[in-house]
C-alpha cells in the first residue's frame, strides 16, 4: 500500500495548493491512501464541515488534527459523524470524535492514529501509553498503521518513533510547520520524519502574515495573527510504500513543493 501524507494545510492558500498539486502527486506516486493534517485548514484555526468535504473531494481520504482541533466551533456539529476525521487520541476520554480510523483500499486495511505531544503544549494524556494501547488494538485488524504525532519538540517525536519502531508502518511529525530533512526507515521497518512541514502560504511566518509576527516579537504586545488569502504556496508531504503482509515500510520520501523547489514529475 502506498500512502501520501500532506502536512498541516493552512487556510485557502493551503487548500488551493492541495487542489493544484494532489492530482499531479497522485499521478507520480500512485498512492492508495492520502492523509492530510487539517488542523489549520479554516483560516489557520480548526476545520469546518464545508472544508472537510472540500478536502475529501480534492482526493484526501483521511484528515488528522492537532492542538487547533476545537478552534472552529463548527467541528462540534459534525465530528461524531465524520468517518474520516481523526483527532488526537490522547485527548480527554470525554472529548468528542475519535483518535483512530480504519480505511480499506483494495482489500488492505490501514489504521490512521493521531496523537498529541506534551512538551510545550497542553498536558494531554501520555502519548506513549495511548499509542501502545491503540497500536495493539489496531494490529489485531491489520499490521498497516500510520501515525501522525502532532508535537512541538524534535526529541519527543524521535523518541516516539523509536518506541513504535516495528509496530507501526510510519510515524510522521506535524505541528511545527517546518519540514525536517530526516526522512528515514528505522531498523525494524517504521518510516519516519520529525516534521512533514506545512501546506499553505510560502512567504509568511508558519503561515501567518509576517508583519503581525514581527510586530509581536518586537513589542510583546497583543497581535492578531491572520492567514493571508493571496500569495505563493508551499506543499509539504511524505510518501511511504508499505509491505501489505508485514506492515513494514519499504521506502519513503519527502515531498516539498514551492517556487524554489518546483514540482518534478
Ligand atoms: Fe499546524
Ligand atoms: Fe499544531
Amino acid at each position: 500500500m502506498k500512502v501520501i501524507f500532506i502536512g498541516d494545510i493552512v487556510g485557502s492558500i493551503g487548500r488551493d495548493a492541495v487542489e493544484k498539486y494532489l492530482p499531479r502527486l497522485k499521478k507520480k506516486y500512485q498512492p492508495d491512501v492520502v492523509i492530510a493534517n487539517g488542523e489549520n485548514a479554516a483560516a489557520g484555526r480548526g476545520i469546518t464541515y464545508n472544508i472537510y468535504q472540500q478536502l475529501l473531494q480534492a482526493g484526501v481520504d483521511v484528515i488528522t488534527m492537532g492542538n487547533h482541533t476545537w478552534d472552529n466551533k463548527d467541528i462540534f456539529e459534525f465530528i461524531d459523524d465524520a468517518d474520516y476525521l481523526v483527532r488526537p487520541a490522547n485527548f480527554s476520554k470525554d472529548a468528542p470524535g475519535k483518535g483512530v480510523v480504519q480505511i480499506e483500499k483494495g482489500g488492505v486495511t490501514l489504521s490512521v492514529i493521531n496523537l498529541h505531544g506534551r512538551v510545550f503544549l497542553p498536558p494531554h494524556d501520555d502519548p506513549f501509553a495511548v499509542a501502545d494501547e491503540l497500536v495493539e488494538e489496531a494490529r489485531k485488524i491489520s499490521p498497516l498503521i500510520f501515525v501522525d504525532f502532532h508535537a512541538e519538540v524534535t526529541s519527543e517525536k524521535i523518541a516516539l518513533g523509536w518506541h513504535l519502531d516495528g509496530r507501526v508502518s510510519a510515524l510522521v511529525g506535524t505541528h511545527t510547520h517546518v519540514q525536517t530533512a530526516d526522512a528515514r526507515i528505522y531498523p525494524e521497518g517504521t518510516a519516519y520524519i520529525t516534521d512533514v512541514g506545512m501546506t499553505g502560504p510560502y512567504d509568511e511566518v508558519l503561515g501567518m502574515t509576517k508583519e503581525s509576527v514581527i510586530y509581536k516579537f518586537q513589542t510583546n504586545m497583543p497581535s492578531r495573527f491572520e492567514v493571508p488569502k493571496k500569495g505563493r504556496e508551499v506543499l509539504s508531504g511524505f510518501f511511504v510504500d508499505i509491505d501489505n503482509k508485514t506492515g513494514k515500510a519499504k521506502s519513503c520520501e519527502r515531498i516539498y513543493i514551492n517556487a524554489d523547489y518546483p514540482f518534478e514529475a
